[in-house]
């Protein structure tokens, strides 16, 4: 595999997201909210969802980010989090978990970016606990054939510009296959950003 160290679009995704909105405010809010117990956080980035974890909730947090330059800024918002979070450099489909060791695992605008995004979400299955919850919110393909072309078109300069950013990604058709049984979605936004936010649950 590839190293994953794209410096330029970390800096600019910093810069981006001092100007976050309320939006994305309240999507973090709402999907970092829920996760419970003992937390796995993939692709954590500069650690934007820190602050929301509820410390009534959540026992404690491993977030893990295998870009250098991400994981730079996610350590100076690791004291942010108001529950005990430890990072780790490493990637979602080599997890550094024993089987079965979390409650919740969370990915926000992660997937489009993940190199096996199916492997990525067999390791997430695999250091889930039985009834373990997944909690999800990705940009995903479009739904109407036009404006999914139009994505493929896009997404050589997203691949290239925006940290291995795919898109075009169907990222719900790779969860249906991976053995975690979505028990909520709710679409937000469309046209060429159209939004999940997906619980789903191993059995
Ligand atoms: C758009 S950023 C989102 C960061 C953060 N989750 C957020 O909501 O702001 C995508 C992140 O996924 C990370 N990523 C890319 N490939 C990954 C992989 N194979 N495993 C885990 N994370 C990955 C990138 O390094 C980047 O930090």
């Amino acid at each position: 595999m590839q190293s994953i160290h794209h410096p330029l679009f970390a800096a600019v995704y910093e810069r981006l997201s001092r100007a976050g909105g309320e939006w994305e405010e309240a999507l973090r809010r709402e999907v970092v909210g829920a996760a419970q117990g003992h937390v796995l956080e993939v692709g954590a980035g500069t650690g934007l969802n820190f602050a929301y974890y509820d410390p009534r909730r959540v026992e404690g947090v491993e977030a893990v980010e295998p870009d250098p330059a991400m994981l730079r800024y996610a350590q100076r918002r690791q004291g942010e989090a108001p529950v005990p979070l430890r990072l780790h450099q490493a990637r979602v489909e080599e997890l550094p978990f024993a089987n079965e060791t979390f409650d919740s695992a969370l990915a926000t605008l992660v997937f489009c970016s993940v190199e096996e995004p199916a492997r990525g979400f067999a390791e997430i299955r695999r250091v889930l606990k039985p009834g373990g919850l997944l909690l999800l919110a990705e940009h995903v393909r479009a739904a109407s054939p036009v404006t999914a072309r139009l994505q493929d078109l896009l997404t050589p300069l997203t691949r290239r510009c925006a940290g291995n950013c795919h898109w075009n990604r169907a990222t719900l058709t790779t969860l249906a296959g991976a053995g975690l049984r979505v028990i909520s979605r709710r679409d937000e936004g469309g046209g060429l950003m159209p939004l999940v936010i997906v619980r789903a649950v191993k059995e």
